[in-house]
């Protein structure tokens, strides 16, 4: 029923998994607080995806010690951890068309704020629509007509907006930005240095965006968004 969790690499103590969205609706794992929440869901989509973002999210966090939280959610619609080792680790979820991923890690690592993006191949047009808006001079340069790094441009705005909590209309799409690419090793650089963004393409052509980052750049860029 879970998926296999696995390390990102190199991003020391963060694990992350990935689960289809199109199987069977089983919700026998929830936890009775998670199925409280599942109960509001009417929309078969939106059953699917969220289950399967638990079930990645439950993967990720059983590799971390704290498999047996609730995963809920806070105001802002983050995951939000209720039970046993809640408070020890952060977790991070995401959905594309036909999977969902999420990551995990604990609150002692470097940089124990986590964000994770999945950008689909059909993403793509989107992003081509609105690159002349949103990104930045050298992100076109870096991207050219290439289909990764065009969509790492918006994944990586995306893990940063889950990340920092901000959201991506207050803070990422206009103040997070790439600076460098590094397709072998699936590493990029962005405007924050201290932050680390790994990314992956999935058997399917999924791209899978991770950004750790230091509490101290959560709270720079909360303060960003609030002088926004
Ligand atoms: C939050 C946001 C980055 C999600 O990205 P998305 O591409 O729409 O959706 P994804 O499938 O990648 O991710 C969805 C998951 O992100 C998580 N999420 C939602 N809001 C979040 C937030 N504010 N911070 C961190 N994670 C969040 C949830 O786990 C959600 O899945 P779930 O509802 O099944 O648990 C994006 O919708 C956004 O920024 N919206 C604007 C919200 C905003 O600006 N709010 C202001 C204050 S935060």
């Amino acid at each position: 029923m879970f998926p296999l969790a696995q390390p990102v690499p190199g991003l020391p103590g963060a694990v992350w998994a990935t689960t289809s969205i199109n199987t069977p609706i089983d919700t026998t794992f929830l936890t009775p607080a998670e199925n409280e929440l599942y109960q509001t869901f009417t929309a078969e989509q939106r059953q699917r995806e969220w289950l399967a973002g638990r079930r990645a999210a439950r993967a990720a966090l059983r590799a971390v010690g704290a498999g047996a939280a609730s995963i809920l959610r806070n105001a802002e619609g983050a995951p939000q951890l209720k039970g046993p080792h809640a408070d020890q680790v952060e977790v991070a979820i995401t959905h594309g068309s036909n999977h969902a991923a999420a990551v995990a890690t604990h609150r002692t690592s470097a940089r124990p704020c986590i964000g994770i993006d999945w950008v689909d191949p059909s993403d793509l047009h989107r992003i081509q629509r609105i690159r002349h808006r949103v990104l930045t001079p050298n992100e076109h340069e870096l991207c050219k007509d290439e289909d990764v790094p065009l969509r790492l441009a918006w994944g990586a705005r995306e893990a940063m907006a889950k990340a920092t909590q901000t959201g991506m209309f207050r803070f990422a799409l206009a103040h997070v930005h790439l600076k460098a690419i590094d397709q072998k090793s699936g590493e990029a650089l962005i405007n924050y240095p201290e932050a680390r963004i790994r990314f992956m393409v999935t058997s399917d052509h999924g791209l899978v965006v991770i950004a750790a980052i230091s509490p101290t750049t959560r709270q720079e860029a909360n303060l960003t968004a609030n002088l926004c």
